[in-house]
């Protein structure tokens, strides 16, 4: 019967659609893809025949590079106006994409329905006469196959079909001399113009994103003097604003834990590398020994670190994180699990400087049956930035070893599997007023079984759940969830744990199914365990030990005292497709009915506006007022976008759910933070505390970059094993950092030339707190602006000021006091204290 109203109702669509092209003497709009990287595009019929007019969006779908393909789009105008479209997404899964616009320009994010068949090729979309839709495709054989849904976002599951090649037929064009099959419409002169102005205007802000303050000597050629500007300060007019606005955004990236800020010097400790980390790695990665090292899992440490070396006489190296970094007279805490099986083993254990001389040296006795943890403390005579380990066994005896550590006594704050003390100490300068953990794409993880589960993270270090990094490393969990918690609370920060929304990254690679991108979610079925162990998290930070098992286990970590736990992020800058909307909902509404007291942070995907996710995240976030407190909004952008963007939170909605801008920061094509981009983030973070009553929190990311590590550029702080290198973006982080306010006092720089204001920033802040009142200044113009200050005396005023070439990778933050004449210098960034 079904199969029947189907072809039915085929027919009655190919009469308002295909015939609807074919027969009308004049469809003048042809929707198309030039090829499968290049996604939908639209022509218009002129008198010269097609024109290309715009690409209307490109497939999300899969990991980037293998895929992100669209093949066969069809598209339909829906009887409500609204345009429907399907297109195939590679040669192996079985789903296919779909997704809906009203205008052709904003599209609801892609959905990608699950089928029984793979791959789904070539699928068409029609209407039907009831306002429902089929869309057909076909499997490698030729069978044919239909799908039914009401509203576009759930299809029902696939049936065969009797559907005959017609619904196949595709129109032709020749758009910019190639002949393109697709989908031709007759619309409204009215509706081609405006989708052509949309482009138009694209095209004009493309320009001024591109906008680079290294070509103003041309763009301001005729500006040779220095310039008058008045800052008028209006202390009567002030308004509450977030005391959180800037904090950190760390995710293990670029070798920012593992190697980086967690303070463990031996790599693979724990003998769990496997090639999923990355290619090529295993079990022995890092060690080294004159014959193969044997690897055995018979007897584990624990049943989640399976591996573990066996030793005979040979010496046993680790040459650590590209070396180990050692100085002279410092202590160095070594442990080992070892397994002796009731022998006796003794060993030396050393450092071994480049040179070949020891460094440091030690002896352990170890003795026992079952696997015993030995501990021993080195002191280095020597400085020296790439020693290695030696591990030499004093009898030719087998005995296991695992979870072999060493560590620097003087970690920050001397914690026991601590932080790196220069780089947790530069961090702490930043006085950052939260700390986002554990990411980024690392907390939705690649696919389904690399998301990030908290509960992994903590406990005895052997017991930790060690995973591979999206990163294309290793995550030993070392620095887990206490060690996250310790840390904010050791500088005065809220935890923000920000965890997936029972959807993976939808970048990630398909699973064994052959499903991508989301890969359908975490089954329905699994959703009350993966919700539990959220709220699990929650008991876990604030929870009592007394009533809790959860509080118990942190209790016993060292913490008997709450955390304070006051924000939870759920999911990063996912596709807000339906497979999201439906699992963060199920997540918040848990959440709010256990702890109404906790702000949640959604997420609105990973670009600005206008971008599907952030339409459709938005739209949901304000559907649902009751959910969250604030969502996240991710965009790394030009110092272009940035400089003609400066309104952008000017409009928000002061009612609807507060703002977090959990990623961001300005690039030039180098890609690497110089005086140019810090200029550029300064004057958009005067904005941002001008909107501090919408925007609530911000972080800069990424926050760390491993020399020869990096995954991602640009970053706010580089170092190696020896050295720590703070940016310009550190600069204007931490100048942000301390000079932070709750109070807003309204305030506006204007200068003789009004052409020259989205060059200029100015914000004063109050801190209630200490009575401070706190005046930034940004000049991104290349002469000096001499500054008229109205409202308020600058004089004496302290503080401190860079200024630079706006290439300059580096320019000194330097104290300034400013006295009755203001002069602001060519690209200079002043924050002064009252
Ligand atoms: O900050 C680096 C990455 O950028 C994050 O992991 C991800 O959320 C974003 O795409």
């Amino acid at each position: 019967m079904r199969l029947n109203l189907q072809l039915l109702a085929l027919t009655l669509c190919l009469n308002t659609t295909a015939v609807m092209a074919q027969n009308d003497l004049n469809p003048n709009l042809f929707l198309y893809s030039p090829g499968p990287g290049d996604g939908l595009h639209a022509a218009r019929l002129t008198e010269n025949g097609w024109q290309h007019i715009g690409r209307l969006c490109s497939s999300d779908y899969g990991t980037w590079g293998a895929e992100k393909k669209m093949y066969h789009p069809s598209v339909t105008q829906a009887k409500d106006g609204t345009w429907r479209l399907v297109f195939q997404v590679n040669d192996h899964s079985p789903q296919i994409a779909v997704a809906y616009s009203r205008d052709l320009v904003n599209w609801r994010p892609q959905d990608y329905p699950i089928m029984s068949v793979k791959p789904c090729e070539k699928p068409v979309v029609f209407e039907n006469e009831d306002g429902t839709f089929d869309i057909y495709f076909r499997s490698p054989k030729g069978k044919r196959w239909v799908s039914a849904t009401t509203d576009f976002r759930k299809f029902a599951a696939d049936e065969p079909s009797l559907i005959d090649d017609d619904a196949w037929l595709r129109d032709t064009a020749t758009v910019g001399g190639r002949l393109y099959e697709g989908n031709a419409f007759t619309a409204s002169a009215d509706f081609v113009g405006r989708l052509q102005q949309h482009f138009d205007q694209s095209g004009r802000d493309w320009q001024k994103t591109n906008e680079r303050m290294h070509d103003d000597g041309k763009r301001f050629a005729s500006l040779t003097q220095p310039i008058q500007a008045t800052l008028t300060v209006d202390l009567a007019h002030q308004k509450t604003i977030s005391d959180k606005l800037i904090g950190i955004f760390f995710e293990d990236i670029s070798y920012a834990a593992d190697g980086g800020l967690y303070a463990e010097l031996v790599q693979n400790r724990d003998f769990e590398y496997t090639p999923r980390d990355h290619r090529g790695w295993n079990s022995t990665t890092a060690w080294h020994s004159a014959s193969p090292i044997e690897i055995a899992t018979e007897h584990p440490l624990h049943p989640n670190n399976p591996h573990y070396a066996l030793l005979r006489q040979d010496t046993l190296w680790n040459e650590g994180w590209d070396g180990i970094a050692v100085e002279k007279g410092k202590k160095y805490d070594f442990s080992m699990f070892v397994f002796a099986d009731g022998q006796k083993q003794d060993f030396l254990v050393m450092l071994i400087g480049q040179d070949g001389t020891v460094i440091a040296k030690t002896k352990l006795k170890t003795r026992g049956s079952e696997w015993q943890q030995f501990q021993a403390v080195l002191t280095a005579k020597a400085t020296d930035a790439k020693a290695r380990l030696a591990i030499v066994p004093q009898k030719a005896v087998r005995v296991g070893v695992d979870m072999i550590s060493l560590f620097p006594q003087e970690t920050f704050k001397n914690r026991k599997n601590g932080l790196r003390k220069d780089l947790a100490e530069t961090i702490a300068r930043l006085r950052p007023k939260f700390v986002r953990f554990p990411g980024g794409c690392m907390s939705h993880g690649q696919g389904l079984d690399n998301i990030y589960h908290w509960q992994h993270t903590v406990g005895p270090l052997q017991a930790r759940k060690p995973d591979f990094n999206i990163w294309h490393y290793h995550q030993t969990r070392g620095l887990g969830f206490y060690e996250y918690f310790q840390f904010c609370e050791d500088i005065g920060a809220e935890p923000l744990p920000v965890l997936a929304a029972g959807v993976p990254c939808q970048n990630s690679a398909a699973n064994k199914e052959g499903i991508g991108g989301q890969q359908g979610g975490i089954p329905m079925s699994d959703m009350p365990a993966y919700i539990q162990e959220l709220l699990d998290l929650i008991e876990w930070a604030n929870g009592d030990p007394a009533a809790s098992k959860w509080a118990k286990m942190r209790a016993e970590a060292g913490h008997p005292e709450p955390f304070h736990l006051k924000y939870i992020g759920i999911g990063n800058e996912d596709i807000i497709s339906t497979v999201f909307e439906e699992r963060y909902e199920m997540i918040c509404k848990a959440i709010r009915a256990k702890y109404p007291e906790i702000r949640i942070c959604g997420t609105v995907g990973p670009f600005h506006a206008p971008s599907a996710d952030y339409q459709e995240g938005w739209d949901y976030t304000k559907k649902h007022p009751d959910l969250q407190f604030m969502t996240d909004e991710h965009y790394y952008e030009s110092t272009g976008w940035f400089l003609h963007n400066r309104n952008y939170y000017d409009n928000y909605d002061r009612q609807a759910a507060k703002v977090y801008l959990g990623e961001w920061a300005a690039s030039t094509r180098t890609k690497r933070p110089n005086v140019e981009t810090a200029l550029a983030e300064a004057l958009y973070l005067t904005d941002i505390e001008r909107n501090g009553d919408v925007v609530h929190m911000t972080s800069y990311a990424p926050m760390l970059c491993k020399d020869g590590h990096s995954n991602w550029n640009p970053d706010m702080i580089y170092f190696s094993n020896t050295e720590v290198r703070p940016t310009m973006a550190y600069e204007v982080q931490r100048l942000f950092g301390n000079y932070g306010g709750d109070r807003y006092v309204r305030s506006t720089i204007s200068s003789s030339k009004p052409d020259l204001n989205y060059r200029l920033g100015a914000s004063v802040v109050k801190d209630t707190k200490s009575g401070a009142t706190y005046v930034k200044l940004v000049n991104a113009l290349p002469v000096s602006v001499s500054l008229t200050v109205d409202g308020l005396s600058l004089s004496g005023a302290q503080g401190e000021r860079f200024s630079g070439k706006p290439e300059d990778a580096k320019a000194e933050c330097l104290p300034v006091t400013l006295d009755g004449a203001v002069t602001l210098p060519a690209y200079s960034f002043t924050v002064v204290k009252l």
